[in-house]
């Protein structure tokens, strides 16, 4: 049967400790004492005691309706008469239907469970009493009993079957032994979110909110943030729920940019007020390496940028993250020259111009044909331009791992352009590297100390197409490489 496991439904683990007999007096069919083995064994009762049977409990009828209860059949003991039955109980309850002239305690069989479990705890041997099918108790019967027990149903059809009856007074029974917590929240592999990471979704939600403009009616606010928070917390979010929460915040918010400027709002403002530090330890889970391979596999060279404009803030925080790279001996040498002046930017541009049209000379026939055919930079278009320079020699990390590899701080700028770009392509920018260029001129021309090397000259905007291939494959200049031809084993 579906939900059992047969392999503990052995007499002696029936019980798990003493229990009251289940005692039926005079029943008439086979099949309903089969069935009240049935409901006994689901609630982990084991003795049962029958008066005076018109049917055996072992008659093919009461096994086959027992459905595989017949352990308790077999175990059961029949007697002559009801005070045969309990000769050796020292508190009896007889269950019936209906009220009876007699002076007794009557009870629910929720509060008579809780009386069978504290007599047996005393030691006490207890059973209940359960009447014929048609008849119930007669009141001889209920005569011999310490106490009645009524099932309180609709007053205007109580009439039970003799298992049913037997179930709701067992059911109780069981219940009132039983450590099933009322009310579990079944979180299989995951946690619940700690309030760290939760408090960080919330930061998030609202500063989305703020900009598109929910929240914008200055006294409801803190009641509407309160209202919000309330929310969220009855559900007991998972740490899965807050990071799914957050992507879909942040796809939400990428939308709602647009309005809000509309709106008047100060996007940029909001934007670099930074969110609380992640401290909770992450979970990456196999959805977040799907998502982190469709990032690698989309992160692009992008040369053609649209002209929306990007937010300063935007601009900030991918800077934030690319401080997060790897440096070495943690020098961090990388340095950000972000060009905004458009004599600094025309001055970039012809620097790369004359360097272009050099290597094009570098060329002949078919190739510079391609070559001169190609684009190689968004110089043109791209709203945002960062000079990465790399202080060859920073203070920072005492010089640690570099005194064999000295290019190793170099090594490190470039690492953060990495995350810089990925960082870039996970928000929807796009990021292209230009290097046709001469480094002396990008230097003057963004005026930084004369030691620093010009690692890249970044254009940063969203762009125009998206593709999964780079641009010099689709061209035709050079194909991607198979990845075993990179890979030595030695
Ligand atoms: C150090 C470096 C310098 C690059 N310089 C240029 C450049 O001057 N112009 C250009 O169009 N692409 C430049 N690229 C982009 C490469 O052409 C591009 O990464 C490559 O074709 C692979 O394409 P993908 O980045 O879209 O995968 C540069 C890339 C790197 C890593």
């Amino acid at each position: 049967m579906s939900g059992t496991d047969t392999s503990r439904a052995q007499p002696e683990t029936v019980t798990n400790g003493a229990a009251p007999a289940i005692v039926l007096v005079r029943p008439q069919l086979a099949e309903n004492i089969g069935m009240v083995a049935r409901a006994m064994l689901n609630c982990a009762l084991g003795e049962m005691r029958l008066v005076a049977p018109n049917e055996p409990a072992t008659h093919e009828r009461a096994v086959s309706a027992s459905s595989g209860a017949d352990l308790v059949l077999r175990a059961s003991a029949e007697f002559p008469d009801t005070r045969a039955a309990i000769a050796d109980c020292h508190w009896v309850l007889a269950t019936t239907a209906r009220r009876r002239e007699q002076v007794k305690p009557v009870m629910t069989p929720h509060r008579a469970a809780a009386e069978l479990r504290a007599r047996i705890a005393a030691g006490q041997k207890v059973a209940v009493l359960f009447g014929p099918e048609r008849t119930g108790l007669d009141n001889d019967d209920v005569s011999l009993a310490d106490a009645v027990c009524e099932v309180p149903l609709n007053p205007a059809y109580c009439s039970l079957n003799l298992a049913q009856a037997v179930l709701l007074v067992a059911y109780e029974w069981f219940q009132s032994g039983s450590g099933t917590p009322p009310y579990e929240l079944v979180l299989n592999d995951t946690l619940p979110a700690e309030k760290d990471s939760v408090l960080n979704l919330y930061a998030h939600i609202e500063r989305e909110l703020e900009l598109c403009g929910f929240l914008r009616v200055e006294d409801k606010r803190p009641s509407m943030v309160r209202n919000l928070r309330a929310l969220f917390n009855r559900v007991e979010l998972t740490e899965q729920e807050v990071r799914t929460l957050h992507g879909m915040v942040a796809e939400l918010a990428h939308g709602s940019l647009r309005r809000a400027r509309k709106l008047g709002i100060d996007v940029d403002k909001l934007r670099a007020a930074p969110l609380p530090l992640y401290t909770s330890k992450p979970i990456f889970d196999s959805s977040f390496c799907d998502k982190l391979t469709q990032l690698l596999v989309w992160r692009r060279d992008v040369r053609r940028f649209s002209t929306e404009p990007v937010s300063a803030a935007a601009v900030d925080e991918l800077i934030e993250q690319a401080c997060l790279a790897p440096s070495v001996g943690n020098c961090q040498p990388w340095r950000f020259a972000i060009v905004e002046d458009p004599a600094r930017r025309a001055r970039v541009r012809a620097s790369y111009e004359a360097a272009n049209a050099e290597a094009l000379a570098g060329y002949a026939g078919e190739q510079a044909r391609l070559y001169a055919s190609l684009k190689l930079s968004g110089l043109d278009r791209a709203p945002v331009q960062i000079a990465v320079f790399a202080d060859p020699d920073p203070a920072e990390g005492a010089g640690l791992g570099r005194q064999t590899m000295p290019q190793a701080v170099h090594y490190s700028a470039v690492a953060a352009v990495q995350t810089l770009w990925l960082a870039a392509r996970a928000r929807g920018l796009g990021l292209g590297m230009v290097s046709i260029l001469d480094p002396a001129e990008v230097a003057a021309a963004c005026e930084v100390p004369p030691a620093w090397d010009l690692i890249a000259y970044l254009c940063i905007g969203y762009p125009e197409e998206e593709h999964a291939d780079p641009e010099l494959v689709r061209a035709g200049w050079q194909d991607r490489l198979p990845v075993g031809s990179v890979v030595l084993r030695r």
